[in-house]
């Protein structure tokens, strides 16, 4: 059930992604996904800093797309992580990126962004995982533990493209399927003898769907975030993923009994109920939905400890701020008909307007605060950042991040470096029909 893997050789990796429609396997049926080279996920692109990655995109689908490598630290200009590129149907466009020689190892992502037709294209399986490799990986605590890519998805399930299509209320909630999938698998069981280090490279890959995880039965610790390694192994327990969100774990199985990955919905704010409770999957029963099942066979044996550390993080908390900004995320209108604005600061997505003018080489501090009764996740392209206080108080544990939950009500303030790039980029709701209908804007570094 693990994607297949593209290796770059000699630092390079060169590979053509088609986009097109295909009948995908389902339940030893077949079902209707969009895809890449046929696959869902598709193919995990594994490089390493100073590489240079080449990915030829070719549209095979009825409507635009273009390709976006969530998280990677590369340049917004020209061939390489360019948003404003678009790719019309039976065109093709290569993406040229060169990964920095001191780029954090990690695990990252590409998918779809062209501004109208993310949601619909990601919600239907186009999604892929690159991961950085770098020497620390050799070393323990990381070496010898069976590592495992686990795509999160709840694609809606049918035999055509009826799949694409929703409701106004789906668009404004975001997109929930029928159940949710690893690897685009219902349910999948692996088989580990007592005594292993599982290592699972977790990405939230759904349109709009939160995953509060747990896992019964075995200690386990995150060792990254989004933007690579943290300082130290953090106990799991309660760890949240955010759609675009992603976190490396550690899974110590060391009894001979079964124990599953599970997920409920995800309420922010429980009680701010003027939608509905909006944040969760319509189904707001509450109920726990397996994801994945390990099978634990021989003696039961006790795992070797976790502990760091693991890297170096540079802290922003005491850099010198060259500027602080605010941004508010707020939803209004009339439901129904198409009058729902989904907006950033009062303003919708405009792609010929620059909304942030930031200088090269400064930290700055962001607020971005929710006015609305769901939770909305912000996303920042190209130059991570780290979060420094929310309101809530559930601050991600130290290092670098791209996604941040901003909960319903409430607010978060993060740091972020304007370093190595300049040129012109987006941030954004990732709840992708937040983004597709306004819930984005433009920043330019010079
Ligand atoms: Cu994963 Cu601008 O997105
Ligand atoms: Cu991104
Ligand atoms: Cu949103």
């Amino acid at each position: 059930m693990q994607p297949e893997v593209l290796l770059s050789h000699g630092g390079v990796l060169e590979v053509t992604l088609e986009a097109a429609p295909s009948m995908v396997p389902w339940r030893g049926g077949q079902r209707w996904a969009l895809t890449y080279n046929g696959k869902t996920p598709g193919p995990t692109l594994r490089v390493r800093p100073g590489d240079r990655l080449r990915v030829t995109l070719s549209n095979r689908l009825d409507s635009p797309t273009n390709l976006h490598v969530h998280g990677l630290h590369v340049s917004p200009n020209a061939a390489s992580d360019n948003v404003f590129v678009m790719i019309g149907p039976g065109e093709e466009h290569t993406y040229e990126y060169l990964i920095p020689a001191d780029h954090p190892s990690g695990t990252f992502w590409y998918h779809p962004h062209h501004h109208g037709t993310v949601a619909e294209q990601v919600a239907a399986g186009m999604a892929g995982v690159i991961i950085i490799d770098d020497e620390l990986d050799t070393l323990p605590p990381i070496a010898n533990t069976t590592e495992r890519i686990m795509v999160l998805s709840d694609p809606r399930i049918g035999t055509t493209s009826d799949v694409l299509r929703w409701s106004m209320m789906g668009m404004m909630q975001g997109r929930f399927g029928d159940g949710v999938l690893v690897n685009a698998t219902p349910q999948p069981s692996l088989t580990v003898p007592a005594g292993t280090m599982e290592r699972w490279r977790i990405l939230n890959a759904s349109a709009s769907r939160y995953y509060p995880l747990r896992l019964d039965g075995a200690p386990w610790w995150q060792l990254s975030s989004d933007g690579g390694r943290l300082a130290i192994p953090v106990d799991a327990t309660g760890l949240v993923l955010a759609p675009g969100e992603r976190a490396e774990v550690l899974v110590a199985v060391e009894r001979a009994a079964t124990m599953a990955l599970t997920t409920t919905a995800w309420q922010s704010t429980p009680g701010m109920g003027g939608m509905g409770g909006m944040g969760g999957p319509p189904n707001r029963s509450g109920a726990t939905e397996t994801l994945l099942t390990v099978i634990g066979t021989g003696a039961d044996t006790t795992a070797p400890a976790v502990n760091g550390p693991l890297n170096t993080i540079d802290s922003l908390a005491d850099a010198h701020i060259g500027g602080t900004r605010e941004f508010t995320f707020a939803m209004g209108g009339m439901m129904g008909g198409n009058g729902m604005s989904f907006t950033i600061n009062g303003r919708s997505f405009d792609p010929e307007r620059v909304d942030v003018e930031a200088a090269l080489d400064t930290v700055e501090e962001w607020t971005i605060t929710n006015a609305t009764p769901m939770a909305h996740p912000f996303h920042l392209h190209v130059w991570p950042f780290q979060v420094i206080e929310a309101s809530d108080q559930r601050t991600p544990p130290s290092g670098w991040k791209d996604v941040v939950d901003v909960p319903a009500g409430g607010w978060v303030r993060l740091r972020v470096a304007f370093r190595d790039f300049g040129g012109r980029a987006v941030y954004h709701c990732h709840i992708l029909d937040h983004e597709d209908r306004g819930m984005m804007g433009v920043i330019n570094v010079t």
